[in-house]
C-alpha cells in the first residue's frame, strides 16, 4: 500500500451522561473505543456495522463536529484530531462530508448558486460571481442537474436531486478526503443506485479518497476497496472487499452477512 492519505490510531470517542435516577451512577458511553484504520489515496474504506455501533462518531470526530475523546488522526502525516478550529480550517476545504439528508444541509433560504458559490470564495478558489458561477455550472453537469437549477432553491428539488446538489457541494471544493455518512440510505431503492453510481464514478474520475459509512452491505459491496466492520464502537475485522464478503473471519462479520438477505445477490445496485 502507498503511503496512507489518512491514519486513524486509537480513536475513541466517550459520552458521560447522567443517571435518571437522583443518586445513580454516571453513565460512560463508549461510542467509538479504540478504532485504527487507514486509508490510502484513491481508495474507498466502507465502515459497516449495525445501528449504534459507532459508525457516525467516527465521521463527526474526524471533521470536527465532534471533539473526540482521545487518538490520532493523522492527514498526509499531520495529526489533525485535537486541533483547534482555527488549527483545522486549512484542512477544512481537504476534508469534506456528505450527509444522509441532504436537505439538512442545504440552507432553504439560499439559491443553489450561493450554497455552492460561497464556499468557493470562503477558501480562495475563486474571486469572482463570474467565475463562481462557471464553475457551478460545470459542477452540476457533472452531477447530472440542468445549470439552470442554481437559481432555484432546494425545497424545489426531490430528494435524490437534492443528494446530488449536497454532492455537488462537496466535489466542487476539490477535497482529498471525502466522508459519505449514509450518503444514500434516505433514498428510494432506484434513486439510491444512481446516486451511488454517481459517486463511485466521481470519487475513481477524481482519485479522491473516501470513508464511506453505511449499514447496508449491498450499497457498500458495491462501491468499496476495502471494508472495515465495526461493532460495539470497535473495529472487528478489516479487509479487502472480497475477503470480507467471501470468507469472513469475525464471527460478528459472518452474522452480519447471514442477516441480510439482498447481500445474497448483490447485483441489485449494479
Ligand atoms: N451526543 C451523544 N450523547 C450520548 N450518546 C451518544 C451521543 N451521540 C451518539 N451517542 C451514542 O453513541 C453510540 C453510537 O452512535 P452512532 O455513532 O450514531 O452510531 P451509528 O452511526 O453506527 O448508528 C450510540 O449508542 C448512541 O446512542
Ligand atoms: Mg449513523
Amino acid at each position: 500500500m502507498s503511503e496512507p492519505l489518512l491514519s486513524i490510531v486509537d480513536l475513541k470517542k466517550h459520552y458521560h451522561t447522567k443517571s435518571l435516577w437522583p443518586f445513580g451512577k454516571k453513565q460512560v458511553i463508549k461510542a467509538v473505543d479504540g478504532v485504527s484504520f487507514e486509508i490510502a489515496p484513491g481508495e474507498v474504506l466502507s465502515l459497516v456495522g449495525e445501528s449504534g455501533c459507532g459508525k457516525s462518531t467516527v465521521g463527526r470526530t474526524l471533521t470536527h463536529l465532534e471533539q473526540a475523546t482521545s487518538g490520532h488522526a493523522l492527514f498526509e502525516g499531520q495529526d489533525f484530531l485535537m486541533m483547534s478550529s482555527s488549527e483545522f480550517r486549512p484542512l477544512r476545504r481537504e476534508i469534506q462530508m456528505i450527509f444522509q439528508d441532504p436537505f439538512a444541509s442545504l440552507n432553504p433560504r439560499l439559491k443553489i448558486e450561493q450554497t455552492l458559490g460561497e464556499p468557493l470564495f470562503i477558501h480562495g478558489l475563486c474571486s469572482t460571481w463570474e467565475e463562481a458561477r462557471n464553475k457551478i455550472a460545470i459542477m452540476l453537469e457533472t452531477v447530472g442537474m440542468d445549470p439552470m437549477v442554481m437559481k432555484r432553491h432546494p425545497h424545489e428539488f426531490s430528494g435524490g436531486q437534492r443528494q446530488r446538489i449536497g454532492i455537488a457541494r462537496v466535489m466542487i471544493l476539490k477535497p482529498k478526503l471525502v466522508i459519505a455518512d449514509e450518503a444514500v440510505s434516505a433514498l428510494d431503492v432506484s434513486i439510491q443506485a444512481q446516486v451511488l453510481n454517481l459517486i463511485k464514478k466521481l470519487q475513481q474520475d477524481s482519485g479522491i479518497s473516501m470513508l464511506f459509512i453505511s449499514h447496508d452491505l449491498g450499497v457498500v459491496r458495491h462501491i468499496s476497496n476495502r471494508v472495515a466492520v465495526m461493532h460495539e464502537g470497535k473495529i472487528v475485522e478489516i479487509g479487502l472487499k472480497n475477503e470480507i464478503f467471501e470468507a469472513p473471519k469475525h464471527e460478528y462479520t459472518r452474522k452480519l452477512l447471514s442477516s441480510i438477505p439482498r447481500v445474497k445477490t448483490g447485483r441489485e445496485l449494479v
